[in-house]
C-alpha cells in the first residue's frame, strides 16, 4: 500500500433495480461510517444515481457512473456528461466490457476521457490486456499503448486536478474467480506508474491512483492492497454484496493504518 489515499470501488455493472441499489448502499453507508482513510466508491447504473445521490447525501460514500456519451444531442438512449454533473464524482471509462461488448475504440476512450475532464469529473479510466496478449507476452505493449491512448493530448495537471484514477484489470481475470496474482498485478501496475510519470511529469503521477481489478473478493483483497504499487480496487462481483465490499473496505483500512 502506497501513501496515496486508497479507493475501494465497486462497479454494479447491469445489476441492481433502484430498490436493491438503495438497499445495498444504506447498509455500505452505516458499515463505512467510520472509515477515514479509505475512499468508498459507488458505481450503480445510471437509474440508480439520482436517488442513491439523495440517500447518500450525509455519507463520504461517492459516486461514479460506469459510462457517458461523449455530447449532449441527437443520441436516443444515451447520457451525456452534463447531465452527470452534480449525481456523481467519478465516470468509468474503457471498462473492458465496453471496449469488447460495445466496441470502444482507444480513440473513443480518449474522447470519453476528455469529455469527463471537462465537465469536471474524474475518469476512472480502465486499462488490460486480453489472456492471449496475456499468454503471448504482450502485456506491458498493450497497456501501454492503452494508456498512452487514452490520455493522448489530456493534461496531467488537469487529470490530477479532477482526481483522476486509473484501473489496470487484466481482461482474463474479470469475473472469472482467477484474479492476478498480487505481484503479478504490482509489477503491471509499477509500469504504469512509470508511464505517468514520463506522460504527466512526477508530481502529478506521483499523486494519481493506480487500482487493480478483476476478481477481487475480500478474501484475496489483501493480496494486492499490501503491494507497494496498488492504491486500492475496482471490485465488481464482491462489490453487489454489501458485506463482502465492506470487508474489503475494512482490510484496505487496516493496511493503510499499518503504513501511516
Ligand atoms: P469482478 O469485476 O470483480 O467481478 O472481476 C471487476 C470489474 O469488472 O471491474
Amino acid at each position: 500500500m502506497t501513501a496515496r489515499k486508497p479507493m475501494i470501488a465497486g462497479n454494479w455493472k447491469a445489476h441492481k433495480n433502484v430498490v436493491e441499489a438503495l438497499e445495498i448502499a444504506g447498509s455500505i453507508m452505516l458499515a463505512v461510517e467510520d472509515i477515514w482513510d479509505v475512499e468508498v466508491v459507488l458505481c450503480p447504473p445510471f437509474v440508480a444515481l439520482a436517488p442513491m445521490r439523495e440517500r447518500l447525501v450525509e455519507s463520504r460514500v461517492r459516486l461514479g457512473a460506469q459510462n457517458v456519451h461523449l455530447e449532449e444531442g441527437a443520441y436516443t438512449g444515451e447520457i451525456a456528461p452534463r447531465m452527470l454533473v452534480g449525481l456523481c464524482d467519478y465516470v468509468i471509462v474503457g471498462h473492458s466490457e465496453r471496449r469488447h461488448l460495445f466496441g470502444e475504440t482507444d480513440d473513443l476512450v480518449n474522447a470519453k476521457v476528455r469529455a469527463v475532464l471537462a465537465h469536471d469529473l474524474a475518469p476512472i479510466l480502465c486499462v488490460g490486456e486480453s489472456l492471449e496478449q496475456n499468454e503471448s507476452g504482450e502485456t506491458e505493449a498493450v497497456v501501454s499503448a492503452q494508456v498512452r491512448a487514452a490520455l493522448q493530448g489530456v493534461g496531467g495537471a488537469d487529470l490530477m486536478g479532477a482526481g483522476g484514477v486509473v484501473a489496470y484489470e487484466p481482461v482474463w481475470a474479470i469475473g472469472t474467480g482467477k484474479p492476478c496474482h498480487g505481484s503479478q498485478a504490482n509489477a503491471v501496475i509499477g509500469m504504469i506508474r512509470r508511464l505517468l510519470v514520463d506522460l504527466c511529469g512526477e508530481e502529478v503521477a506521483s499523486r494519481l491512483r493506480v487500482l487493480y481489478g478483476g476478481s477481487v473478493n475480500e478474501a484475496n483483497a489483501v493480496e494486492f492492497l499490501e503491494q507497494p504499487h496498488i492504491d486500492g480496487a475496482l471490485v465488481g462481483g464482491a462489490s453487489l454484496r454489501g458485506y463482502d465490499f465492506t470487508r474489503i473496505v475494512r482490510r484496505a483500512n487496516e493496511l493503510r493504518r499499518r503504513v501511516e
